[in-house]
């Protein structure tokens, strides 16, 4: 457990906290590019901070304050020009930096505008995502993390406000054995109410043993599961959460298509979390994969409640949504009784206030990158033949938030050619199968 003092310092982020420091010294994702095809401007809540990514006529992104520092309007309501935008309101202009070019109704010769300006923060886009870096300068490298830039990969995102502090989110990805319960036997029981009958998952499956290795770009988790081999990727590989909050999971596929997982979880506020739940599928050669899967990165909103306003508790995702808001908008760790299975947890909470001391002592936190030559060689293992996904992609599908993709269709379709294909060449699919 944590005082009451503790957990405040872990999970408060905003501009001159600890973790709002923390946080500050790494790229967060905010948007998909393709937001910004079809619209100018985008509202961005980030870190406490109320934000207007936009987009100008020449192309460029910029993220600035969302309030106009004249009277405070939105620039979210913004009129875009070649170099920047107009406040809706009374046209003062700001450029991506924030600085304010240009106060139409000012006298001729005034330099008033030059003493105006906006907060302005640094944007990139890499693989379909535009992430924004609110820390001090010089801003460290977006990290280049294997399925944001692997080529041809079909690539799409999910994504949910959840009403909840970033860390319990974190927390979950520490703790292997709640799968077992949540999206085991949870998942058993619904399925009992509903009277489908009989199983085909075998996610319930006991942990033997857990273990955690601390990396130098985060923890990697492993886990024995009973009947599994320690030659199963679940233990041997494992899953790293990549710090401060990312978590990438290799999903199934086996070891000839290559899906990359990051389930990535951006402080929007303190009480609130917007979840990217983003995939790239890099297929073998020789897959007809139709052009269209190839040139954006479709987003999709996850809708992890039904229409009666319930929990799709049928979906793993929608599992853990639940298990993450029922914790409370913060949870309370001063309450907690920690077991031996929440040694991820508490190593976790370790590292973070490791690495919350190295900020105030002005050095970079850990997986902070300066090096292009560290950049380029960024690659990640994961598990690839997942135990818990043992018939493959059908199972991926249905049971998460993959389902509600626009990709969905497609992806199922040429997953289905992949295998036919195979199962006619008498190629097993999955490695260990
Ligand atoms: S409030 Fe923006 S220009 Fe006046
Ligand atoms: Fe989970």
């Amino acid at each position: 457990m944590l005082t009451a003092q503790e957990n405040e310092q872990l999970t408060r982020v905003g501009a001159g906290t600890p973790m709002g420091e923390l946080q500050r010294r790494y790229w967060h994702p905010i948007a998909a590019v393709e937001e910004l095809k079809d619209s100018y401007t985008k509202r961005v809540r980030l870190l406490g901070e109320d934000l207007v990514l936009f987009r100008d006529r020449g192309g460029k992104l910029g993220l600035i304050a969302e309030f106009c520092p004249h009277r405070r309007a939105s620039l979210a309501y913004g009129i875009p020009e070649m170099d920047g935008i107009r406040c809706p309101y009374h046209g003062w202009k700001f450029d991506a930096t924030g600085a304010c070019t240009d106060q139409p109704n000012e006298p001729a010769g005034s330099t008033f505008k030059d003493r105006v300006h906006a907060s302005g923060y640094a944007v990139q886009a890499l693989g379909g995502m535009v992430f924004a870096y609110l820390g001090p300068q010089p801003a460290p490298l977006l990290p280049k993390w294997d399925g944001f830039v692997a080529e041809g990969a079909i690539r799409h995102v999910g994504q949910a406000i959840v009403p909840c502090n970033w860390l319990q989110i974190m927390e979950n990805s520490l703790d292997p054995v709640h799968t077992e319960w949540l999206h085991g036997h949870l998942q058993e029981f619904i399925e009992e109410k509903a009277e489908q009958a009989g199983t085909r998952y075998q996610i319930s499956r006991h942990h033997l043993k857990i273990a955690f290795d601390e990396f130098p770009y985060g923890i990697y988790k492993r886990r024995l599961l009973a009947g599994a081999s320690e030659e199963s990727d679940d233990w041997r590989v494992g899953h790293p959460i990549l710090f401060p909050n990312i978590l990438a999971v290799g999903s199934g596929g086996g070891h000839l298509w290559k899906v990359h997982a990051y389930q990535m979880r951006v402080p929007m506020d303190d009480e609130n979390t917007l979840h990217y739940w983003y995939m790239a599928y890099e297929p073998p050669a020789g897959v007809d994969v139709p052009p269209a899967l190839l040139e954006r990165t479709a987003r999709y909103d996850f809708p992890y409640r039904d229409e009666a306003g319930e929990f799709r508790l049928n979906i793993v995702d929608a599992q853990d949504v639940m298990a993450w808001i029922t914790q409370g908008r913060i949870a309370k760790r001063e309450l907690e009784k920690l077991g031996t299975t929440d040694s991820g947890v508490i190593l976790y909470r370790k590292m973070l206030q490791r690495e919350l001391a190295k900020v105030a002592r002005g050095e970079d936190p850990m997986g902070v990158i300066r090096s292009a030559a560290e950049n380029d060689a960024l690659s990640i293992p994961v598990e690839r033949d997942k135990a818990h996904f043992t018939d493959g992609f059908e199972s991926h599908m249905r049971r998460t938030q993959v389902q509600h993709s626009p990709f969905a269709q497609d992806l199922k379709r040429v997953f289905a050619d992949f295998s036919r294909q195979r199962l006619a060449e008498k190629i097993p699919i999955l490695n260990h199968a």
